[in-house]
């Protein structure tokens, strides 16, 4: 069990008008822990991503983020909204900006940081995560693997104390998965607390410390990788793995 918690949910739940979206959901991500939430399309993966960092409300139960519970609004929740990055399937990047000014807007925006500052920062995150000599081109002039690994480096330039992955390789060719597995398996190597929704198994097997299975807007398993993936206990579990491991 986790020792030191970043991130608790207990007892969430949350309705898109009849359905039951997030049911009971109880969840503690240790400070430094990767959890991979896999499960069928539609079981509530990306809404409990996004009621994280509070893009959408919850009706009840309790989100504590480093001890704090997640405010409604206001300026603490834009704050918060800083300490929690996200990574979307989509990259969202600044089309009219250019990959620097794309990694430095959030940091002059929101953290208040010179533009010089800023900018010394986002080209260390550049070589980061391997992307050094395509600073000054727009988004378009890169591949979608490169576009992702800079929406990855803007997210890491808040200085965030989690990050949120949903599905950040599913929009990718098959041979631009790798090169953004790659940059997410070293930010778990560096100690970064990290919720990572995805299909890719492999990644799952070899950098997560847990694998939290959703069906139906509930976690139906909680378990080490190895685990879940040899002995499901599950039915619905069982089923999905059947299914995905076929591909
Ligand atoms: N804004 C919304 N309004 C109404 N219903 C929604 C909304 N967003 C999601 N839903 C519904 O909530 C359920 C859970 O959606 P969610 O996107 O969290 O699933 P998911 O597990 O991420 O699925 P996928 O694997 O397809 O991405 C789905 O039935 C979806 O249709
Ligand atoms: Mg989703």
């Amino acid at each position: 069990m986790a020792v030191d918690p970043l991130i608790e949910l207990r007892n969430v739940n949350k309705h898109y008008g009849q359905l039951h979206v997030l049911r009971d959901i109880d969840l503690i991500v240790g400070r430094g822990e990767v959890v991979v939430v896999i499960g069928p399309s539609g079981s509530g993966k990306s809404t409990l991503c996004r009621t994280i960092n509070r893009l959408e409300t919850v009706e009840s139960g309790t989100i504590v983020l480093d001890g704090q519970p997640l405010p409604q609004e206001g300026k603490a929740l834009a704050r918060l909204r800083a300490e929690v990055g996200m990574v979307f399937q989509s990259f969202n990047l600044f089309a009219h900006k250019t990959v620097l000014q794309n990694v430095s807007l959030a940091q002059i925006k929101v953290r208040r940081r010179k533009r010089d500052e800023a900018d010394q920062r986002s080209r260390e995150l550049l070589d980061r995560v391997g992307l050094s000599a395509h600073a000054g081109k727009y988004p378009a002039q890169l591949s979608g693997g490169q576009q992702q690994r800079v929406a990855i480096a803007r997210a890491l330039a808040m200085e965030p104390k989690a990050l949120l992955f949903d599905e950040p390789t599913s929009a990718l060719d098959p041979e631009m998965i790798n090169e953004v597995l790659e940059v997410m398996r070293q930010l778990a190597r560096d100690g970064m607390t990290m919720i990572v929704v995805t299909h890719e198994m492999g990644f799952a097997r070899s950098a997560a410390n847990r694998v939290v299975f959703m069906a139906d807007g509930r976690i139906v398993e909680d378990r080490a990788p190895e685990e879940f993936f040899t002995n499901p206990r599950s039915e619905r579990a069982k089923d999905f793995l059947s299914k995905i491991l076929k591909h």
